[in-house]
């Protein structure tokens, strides 16, 4: 049973006929946003598209490219029938949805890691949010285990220097120091690279931006939980600026700050909000990285030299 469970999971088309055909399904679901095309080689395997054929049930939904994509036309769902001259047949079914209308936030923790990693990403894990955290390179050594678990269960992990100094207060090598060692620090206990920079205070220069050699990512919600330590409010700046593409600034290390996230994820993810990663984020409408490198990014809209 299992491995007819897993052989379906792996190659839902399997089963459907007992004919050769030249392609195998491997998914049987497909979501692709409005007036983008999904890959058609993405989904089939040693396909021959010459002999393949796709017809859709709703041509103003998703039609078929002459290069063998689907197309999403307009909102909503079809199904699109696979079929090739040897006989094999499947349906997947396509859901076209608006990338406008999905509410998408970044949550950012800074200065970690600390105390209350571990209690986030549990709360994270059951609520299915991706966040970004921004540690400092001295600290990350001190909790390696939640380091790895950041890496292991989806979020990001950003370079926030070695020793949280203002980059633009400090000599040019120094400040380029910083960067380097604090990336290497994440890395040997990460196991991977960061992916995103963030400099101390928000202050940074372009070339040192660019020596990053990764997304500068800002915030444009500041919480201010640091100052006020108070839940509540925490959780009231979360909630007042979740607007769709922002990025919300908040510091692990704070019993309050933890408590405050909470109740506002809840809140908004009830609301049909969703957590992602600040790369996710900032790239969702197919932005290249390479092309943002060097530039802050306060948001998803608001991204300056
Ligand atoms: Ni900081």
């Amino acid at each position: 049973m299992l491995l007819v469970t897993a052989a379906l999971l792996i190659c839902p088309g399997l089963f459907s006929s007992e004919k050769a055909r030249a392609y195998t399904l491997k998914n049987n679901k497909v979501t692709i946003y409005e007036g983008e095309t999904f890959p058609m080689d993405s989904l089939v395997a040693d396909a021959d598209f010459i002999n393949l054929r796709l017809i859709t049930s709703d041509r103003s939904i998703s039609t078929p490219t002459k290069d063998g994509a689907l197309l999403g036309l307009g909102i909503g769902e079809c199904v699109v029938t696979l079929s090739d001259k040897k006989g094999g047949r499947d349906e997947i079914e396509v859901k076209v949805v608006s990338k406008a209308d999905v509410h998408m936030v970044a949550l950012t923790l800074d200065d970690g890691p600390g105390s209350h990693a571990m209690e986030l990403m549990d709360f994270f894990a059951s609520r299915n949010v991706k966040a970004t955290f921004f540690m400092i390179g001295t600290d990350v050594g001190n909790y390696p285990k939640s380091v790895q678990r950041m890496v292991d269960e989806g979020h990001e992990i950003g370079n926030h220097t070695m020793n949280h100094k203002q980059l633009t207060a400090v000599k040019k090598d120094r400040a380029l120091k910083e960067i380097e060692e604090g990336a290497k620090a994440i890395e040997d206990v990460a196991g991977v690279p960061p992916t995103v920079f963030r400099p101390p205070y928000g202050d940074s220069t372009a070339e040192q931006r660019v020596a990053a050699g990764m997304l500068t990512v800002l915030w444009n919600i500041d919480t201010l939980d640091w100052k006020y330590k108070d839940a509540s409010r925490v959780e009231k700046e979360i909630i007042n600026g979740a607007a769709n593409g922002n990025i919300i600034l908040v510091h692990e290390i704070y019993k309050t700050t933890v408590e405050g996230v909470k109740a506002a994820v809840d809140k908004l993810i009830a609301k049909g909000v969703r957590f992602v990663t600040s790369t996710t984020l900032l790239t969702r409408y197919g932005t290249e990285v390479e092309d943002l490198i060097g530039k802050r990014c306060f948001s998803d809209k608001n991204i300056r030299d």
